[in-house]
């Protein structure tokens, strides 16, 4: 979202550093019958068309549409963790088509998100702020999108202990034993403070987002990378107390969204470092993903690869999306053959989503693009559901792709 490449991507200046490189960019094409620019302009055009239902359903209600529950759209307050992929998408439609009335759109609801800048309780901020501002500084150079961002960074950095290395995810939960739970997820934030590290040249913000890859990259993954979901840490020592989940099926099971977060979050962050024990763990966790034995063949994820319903468990449509994006910058980073893996299995990925099975009909799935993606299995929430996040990271993952393709 605040990748400095995008921009040149967006141009269509492809170069090695920017994390794209021609060489076998069509893996994969031969077999397919549609050829793949053809499958991303149809995508635009069904995100488009999609999308002008979604706006014309929260036209005239507050908040940002989120999912659909039973028939009904849900919608969610500024203070929500998804809150900022509504605009995100609409500043993607706008990146994707050129048509002002996206930006109009994207605009309107970037601003909606502010009081999520000042929100000291939760770490969530480089999604909620990232997706929308973090998007409209890299389209517009708007200097109040700045300004947005760097309070949103500041505010981020409270929530970090020294003594644990990391930033608390949440805050204490009523009757929860934790004292300092890190989840995997809190990977993504750290987009922002790296970001604002620049663009403030203060590198408190860089520090404190290298520390906490790296005690998340000591404490969270197990011997077959995987992570857990969520580590707490006693924050007057740091040691490690407890290692859970939340959203997955056990604790020692490997929940898709955390494996696909993980691998984005570590792939963005060799992207701003360079440290090659990022690009080393970001290409472990692809292999866990990508080579995993109940990865079924159309590549998108049961919601955790270790429920012990597979074969008739919910797949999550939001890890697909978001690994897709993932492999796509990745790729960028390694040797040529690694590259055109990396390619082809998003590809695939995003064709199995481009396909009738995950791509919703017209008017259909409450105006959302995906179908079939998991939010909250163990809480009974969210399950075989649209959700905003996968919409997002899947219109994100049609635009890299599309930066690799030749100018037409
Ligand atoms: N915490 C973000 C998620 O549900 O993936």
């Amino acid at each position: 979202m605040l990748d400095p490449c995008r921009k040149m991507l967006s141009r269509a200046t492809k170069t090695f550093a920017c994390g794209l490189v021609f060489a076998a960019a069509h893996a994969g094409q031969a077999q397919a019958a549609e050829p793949i620019a053809a499958v991303i302009a149809r995508d635009f055009q069904a995100a488009a068309a999609q999308y002008r239902t979604l706006l014309a359903k929260v036209q005239d209600r507050p908040g940002f549409p989120r999912t659909v529950d039973g028939g009904a759209l849900v919608t969610v307050g500024p203070k929500d963790w998804t809150a900022g992929f509504f605009p995100g998408s609409l500043w993607y439609l706008f990146e994707a088509t050129g048509d002002q009335r996206w930006k109009t759109a994207a605009v309107r609801y970037t601003a909606q998100t502010a009081p999520a800048k000042f929100d000291k309780s939760q770490h969530d901020l480089g999604f909620m702020l990232g997706s929308g501002y973090g998007n409209g500084y890299r389209l517009t150079n708007d200097p109040a999108y700045r300004d947005a961002l760097l309070a949103g960074a500041t505010t981020l950095i409270t929530r970090f202990n020294p003594k644990v290395g990391a930033i608390q995810s949440w805050d204490l939960w009523p009757n929860s034993t934790w004292k300092f739970p890190v989840i995997v997820d809190n990977m993504m934030n750290l987009e922002l403070l790296m970001w604002a590290a620049r663009a403030a040249n203060e590198p408190r913000y860089r520090e404190i987002a290298i520390a906490h890859a790296d005690t998340t990259l000591r404490n969270h993954f197990r011997p077959d990378d995987s992570s857990y979901h969520l580590v707490d840490y006693d924050p007057q020592t740091g040691a490690v107390r407890a290692r859970v989940t939340v959203q997955g099926f056990a604790d020692a099971s490997s929940w898709a969204r955390g494996q696909a977060w993980g691998l984005y979050g570590y792939t963005m962050m060799y992207r701003e470092t360079r440290k090659p024990e990022y690009l080393a763990q970001a290409r472990r966790i692809a292999a866990f993903f990508m080579d995993h034995p109940r990865l079924p063949p159309d590549a998108i994820p049961y919601w955790d690869f270790d429920d012990s319903a597979i074969p008739n468990a919910p797949r999550d449509a939001s890890a697909a999306a978001i690994t897709s994006s993932a492999l796509l910058e990745l790729a960028g980073f390694v040797d040529a053959a690694s590259a055109a893996r990396y390619r082809a299995f998003a590809e695939r990925q995003l064709r199995s989503l481009s396909s009738s099975d995950y791509l919703a009909a017209p008017g259909d799935n409450g105006g959302f693009l995906l179908k079939h993606a998991t939010g909250h299995k163990p809480a009974g929430k969210e399950i075989d559901v649209p959700l905003n996040y996968a919409d997002y990271y899947f219109l994100e993952a049609l635009l890299r792709l599309r930066a690799t393709l030749p100018a037409r």
